[in-house]
């Protein structure tokens, strides 16, 4: 290992040994054991590696691991809470927008920031926002409903 890095990851400050040349995808993965964001192709065309940092969202597999010292990333993990999922996951799993689950969490942080920015997407407006995020499985068609679920049950009765 190179140097140390101090990050926030899910609320909980974590200190971390990297080797200079990891991504934010292998701090994750490799010194914090932390699985729940995928690997699919590396080079930031595929999207199931993203995560936020600093609320924005980031392809993990691009980000210099040093360039996350100091900041405070959310992960897919940290999107449940005491154990029980979120009511955005809830919608991916009541709508079936999930088959295999590898792009799973790539399509749930970046519906997270969506629906904060846009509480209320267009079919389009989702289309375009998700655009960037690939589902091998081709289940694009149930990801949107999912994602339409989860903007209305944020919306509330
Ligand atoms: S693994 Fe990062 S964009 Fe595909
Ligand atoms: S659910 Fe399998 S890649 Fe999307």
């Amino acid at each position: 290992m190179n140097r140390t890095i101090d990050l926030t990851v899910n609320g909980r400050h974590e200190n971390v040994e990297i080797h200079d040349n990891w991504t934010l995808l292998d701090v994750l993965r490799s010194g914090l054991t932390m699985l729940g964001t995928e690997e699919g192709c590396g080079e930031g065309s595929c999207g199931s590696c993203t995560v936020l940092v600093d609320g924005r969202l980031v392809r993990s597999c691009l980000f210099l691991g040093v360039r996350a010292s100091g900041r405070d990333v959310l992960t897919v993990e940290g999107l449940s809470k005491d154990g029980e999922l979120d009511a955005l996951q809830n919608a991916f799993v009541d709508e079936g927008g999930i088959q295999c689950g590898f792009c799973t969490p790539g399509f749930l942080m970046t519906t997270k920031v969506l629906l904060e920015e846009n509480p209320s997407p267009t079919e389009e407006e989702i289309r375009e926002f998700l655009s960037g995020n690939f589902c091998r499985c081709g289940g694009y068609t149930l990801i949107l409903k999912a994602v339409q679920a989860a903007a209305l049950a944020k919306a509330g009765p």
